[in-house]
């Protein structure tokens, strides 16, 4: 079977998630990296392209040159993915949807929830899907977290707590380093910093888990390095739809945390654990009995589970090819939807517009309820 064609905006040379986004997507032999405009730069992004295979004719000078040339050709793109700095997101991601093509796009999907409903309607209008790249979602043992919440393993779920707290932005003489500065202007970055950056991913994986959204918030954000102008530190609490109360930590200051994403989840009979760093172990402990520890790659998983692994028991898997299974739910999607048949319901487990959506809501109610002392928004 012919692969898709994949594109890359953003992602060039030296970023931080470029490189996950050209190594996931080509795992599973869907997808071929075809085209990009991979940095802002006009020269470096064709040098950049080149050097990664492109034929010269499609590593652009820019996403705007990109698109005019690709919605031209034969051969169309099947999946472009955006991961440029926030501001951008919404202007390329709805250019490429308007030009038919499906688009993959960074988190924080928008700016602005006005720009986040743009996109949902958008999406609705031209047909084309527009994901969120919420990857660490792609985990097994994060889809066996919901498939357990799902079947009911832990009842009714009474308090799910979500941390991305880590050391990554605790260096004060980082402050000037373009890697971390556009991450705390509030005009390349939106309304916040590290809940964007950070903790929209935790929030977005109570939510995954749990399958419940958030209906309230109460948000305290703090400023450890004075000078920044939007929060380097966020704790809230919030609830869910169905009663679940929900705690959420986080941090650019937690020296020494390196990653800090875990999830806890606990219901009426049994608590799920689960942390980043040993992403292919599960605690899960019902209730009254011992804890036992759940093995990415073992048989008595369930079926999300192990279609999401690739690698037998005990070689680690890790966060590429988390990404890499959201590049194969879309890959099976676009395929079914190309070839006029039904996707996989597994395959529709990756985050869909109205969740990107979602999150920057979340967003916005609690950036409103620290301004106003914490007090509780609805969402
Ligand atoms: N899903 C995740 O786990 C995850 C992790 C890190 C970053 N991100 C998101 O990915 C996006 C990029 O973050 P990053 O940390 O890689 O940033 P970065 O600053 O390290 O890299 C950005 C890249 O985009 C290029 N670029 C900037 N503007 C461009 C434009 N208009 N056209 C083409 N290329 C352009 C830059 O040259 C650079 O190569 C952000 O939205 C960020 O929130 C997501």
């Amino acid at each position: 079977m012919k692969k898709l064609g994949w594109g890359l905006v953003g992602g060039g040379e030296g970023s931080q998630i470029g490189f996950a986004h050209r190594a996931g997507s080509v795992i599973d032999g869907k997808f071929q990296f075809v085209a990009g405009a991979m940095d802002i730069d006009p020269k470096r992004a064709v040098e950049f392209g080149m050097a990664q295979g492109l034929d010269k004719d499609r590593s652009y000078s820019d996403w705007q040159e990109m698109l005019e040339k690709e919605k031209n050709r034969d051969e169309r793109l099947h999946l472009v993915t955006v991961a440029t700095p926030n501001v951008t997101h919404h202007t390329i991601s709805k250019a490429f949807m308007e030009a038919g093509f499906h688009v993959l796009c960074e988190k924080p999907m928008t700016m602005t929830v006005e720009e986040a409903k743009d996109l949902v309607e958008v999406s609705k209008k031209t047909g084309q899907i527009c994901a969120v790249n919420y990857g660490y979602t792609g985990y097994p043992m994060v889809r066996q977290m919901r498939s357990m919440v799902d079947i009911g393993d832990l009842g009714a779920i009474r308090v799910v707590v979500a941390e991305f707290a880590g050391g990554f932005m605790a260096d004060a003489k980082d402050a000037e380093n373009p890697r971390v500065r556009w991450r705390f202007d509030p005009t390349q970055a939106g309304m916040a910093a590290v809940t964007v950056d950070c903790g929209i991913h935790a929030l977005h994986m109570a939510c995954f888990v749990t399958g419940q959204k958030v209906v309230s918030v109460s948000s305290d954000f703090g400023h450890g390095i004075k000078s920044r102008q939007l929060e380097d530190d966020n704790l809230s609490a919030f609830r869910m739809r169905h009663g679940t109360i929900g705690r959420l930590w986080t941090s650019g200051l937690a020296i020494g945390r390196t990653h800090g994403l875990t999830l806890q989840v606990f219901g009426e009979t049994g608590g799920l654990r689960w942390t980043q760093e040993q992403p292919n172990q599960l605690f899960w402990t019902p209730l009254n009995q011992p804890t036992q520890l759940l093995e990415r790659g073992g048989n008595h998983l369930s079926k999300a589970a192990q279609r999401a692994n690739r690698i037998t028991l005990g070689h680690p898997e890790g966060m590429v090819m988390a990404f890499a299974n959201l590049y194969r739910d879309l890959g099976d999607t676009i395929t079914a939807m190309n070839e006029g048949n039904r996707p996989d319901e597994l395959a529709g487990w990756y985050p869909s517009v109205e969740d990107g959506c979602h999150s920057i809501e979340i967003v916005q109610a609690m950036v409103q309820s620290a301004k106003r002392g914490s007090i509780w928004v609805k969402v």
